[in-house]
């Protein structure tokens, strides 16, 4: 039965798009936010400066950053975003590649929809491609021993390029590798490797080329009162996580205390209260006190007096890193506290120079920190990113034992490889895949034109020393000419690309089976209600 009445079932705020529209909205969003990040692709690709609306800045060439600042509306960007966020959280590195590749891939989609060739039928293509180029990328894959170092060395320095750091970089290269060797451990013949092992530690001061590898912990305090030890050998650290003061103190809490008249300014009670917590910890035996809260005058007073080096206020993941690094306990209640609960370290030491104590020769030899210097927080944040790539790509390798060679060389293997596959296929799928094949030029493309050479010229030059069988040919993006990668030493780890490749085709392959999408409004749009601009 018919009433010719339409039946609503959406309700009002609920805007819809869809077949073409739907699918050119996604199309249109995912080579947007390609754009967005494909400047900043390789060695000499460019940073970018972020403004939120607080005013706070971050100048970066980190894609996973830049997507993670910059906010969209678009649910189809918001997608394509996420392969960013996976390909950062799964490998660490390699974040820009993957988002520029979605972009590829879905202004490949593009003329296809054009050309009348149904949207199924490029999913299929696009799967199938995905699936042959995951085999081809392990068959390009070379191996790697945990021990070599020189190898390692050329992953990070790889990852860690083209961030505004060029200077410092063969210094942090061995300082990563080192750092993650350190921490590797071999488990039923399996590398495994723990990043929460590796501490990074940022010092505003001095310059980039001060960076240095702790065996220990760092502390970016220093002791609370002159009147203690600078230097502890032989440490027995005891970590408390409650403030060592009276909440409600009658007295100035500024005061510093000096000598024992002045502790007369505190009533008896409270005296008495404070004494107490100090010889908690001094029956303990510790002679070393990191507190996690304040601690009140006359308490650092007494462990002054007994010769205890105290740090107060030090942040919660401090605490957790170095009761795992001391076998310590992390204790509630002073009065509880025992020598069973304290750690040992040989050496506790307030830095001459910087604000900081670093604590050295501890119990677990699985304590890295990695301190870096700079002179602005900007150039430390870019170093931090740096570095957490740098460790995150040193891992993969060794935890896989496996890697690439870069600079578009596996992207232009893959391109002419599964062209060759999709004539094996037939059909209308087959140009699906090699719609999908085409994809990977974007890669090699976007290397050429952000280093200053003609993407077309290099590009040409690249597939004919593959057709000739030089699988490492790969762009070298100072001087132009296409090289042996491996020759180069521009390695990066097997789950980077395959990473890249998968989430990339997934999530295209997901937009372009979208044709109907239905995005339920907020009532009152919020000032986060605008579509980013690019
Ligand atoms: N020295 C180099 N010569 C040529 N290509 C390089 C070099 N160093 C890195 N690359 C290439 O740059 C790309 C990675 O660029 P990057 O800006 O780090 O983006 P991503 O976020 O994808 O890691 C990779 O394709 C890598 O092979
Ligand atoms: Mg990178």
């Amino acid at each position: 039965m018919q009433s010719g009445q339409p039946i609503i079932i959406l309700k009002e705020n609920v805007e819809r798009n869809y077949g073409k529209e739907a699918q050119r909205s996604n199309i249109a969003a995912a080579k947007a936010i390609a754009g967005a990040v494909k400047s900043t692709l390789g060695p000499r690709g460019m940073d970018k400066m972020l403004v939120d609306s607080t005013g706070d800045i971050v100048i970066t060439n980190d894609g996973a950053t830049i997507l993670g600042e910059i906010a969209v509306q678009h649910p189809g960007a918001k997608m394509v975003i996420e392969v960013a966020r996976t390909q950062d959280d799964e490998v660490g590195d390699g974040t820009t590649t993957a988002v520029v590749i979605v972009g590829a891939l879905m202004e490949q989609a593009e003329v296809m929809l054009e050309q009348g060739i149904h949207p199924t039928v490029i999913a299929q293509g696009y799967r199938m491609g995905m699936e042959k180029s995951l085999e081809i990328v392990n068959g390009l894959s070379l191996k790697v021993e945990p021990t070599d170092r020189k190898t390692l060395f050329k992953i990070v320095d790889t990852s860690i390029t083209g961030k505004s750091i060029e200077s410092v970089k063969t210094k942090l290269d061995g300082i990563i590798v080192d750092a993650v060797m350190a921490v590797a451990e071999k488990t039923n013949g399996k590398i495994n490797v723990n990043d929460d092992d590796v501490m990074i530690k940022k010092q505003k001061g001095k310059a980039m080329d001060d960076a240095e590898l702790i065996r220990g912990i760092v502390i970016d305090k220093k002791r609370i009162s002159e009147g203690m030890p600078k230097k502890v050998t032989k440490a027995k650290i005891a970590l408390i996580a409650t403030p060592l003061e009276i909440t409600k103190t009658q007295v100035k809490a500024k005061i510093k205390i000096t000598s024992a008249e002045q502790i007369n300014a505190f009533s008896e009670q409270e005296r008495n209260t404070l004494k107490k917590l100090a010889d908690a910890i001094i029956a303990s035996g510790a002679n070393v006190l990191l507190c996690q809260k304040g601690i009140a005058d006359p308490v650092q007073f007494y462990l002054a007096k007994n010769g205890i080096f105290a740090i107060e206020d030090i942040p919660e993941s401090d605490m957790k890193y170095a009761a795992r690094s001391l076998h310590a306990n992390i204790v509630n209640k002073p009065d509880t506290l025992t020598a069973k609960d304290l750690g040992s370290a040989d050496l506790v030491e307030e830095d001459t120079e910087g604000n900081i104590t670093r604590i050295s020769g501890c119990k677990n030899p699985k304590s890295i920190t990695i301190l870096l210097r700079g002179s602005s927080d900007y150039l430390l944040d870019e170093l931090e990113r740096a570095v957490n790539d740098g460790t995150r790509v040193v891992m993969d390798a060794m935890e896989d034992g496996t890697y690439v060679v870069g600079g578009g060389a596996v992207e232009t293997e893959l391109l002419m490889k599964i062209r060759d596959y999709a004539s094996t296929v037939g059909g209308r799928v087959q140009l699906a895949i090699e719609a999908y094949a085409s994809a990977f030029e974007s890669i090699p493309r976007t290397l050429a034109e952000n280093s200053g050479y003609n993407p077309i010229d290099k590009l040409v030059e690249l597939k004919n020393a593959h057709s000739k069988g030089k699988k490492n040919a790969g762009l070298n993006v100072y001087n132009g000419k296409i090289v042996d990668m491996l020759t180069e030493g521009v390695l990066e780890p097997l789950r980077s690309k395959r990473q890249s490749i998968q989430s990339a085709s997934e999530t295209a392959i997901m937009l372009i089976r979208v044709d109907d999408m239905m995005v339920t409004q907020s009532k009152s749009p919020g000032p986060s209600g605008a579509p980013a601009a690019f």
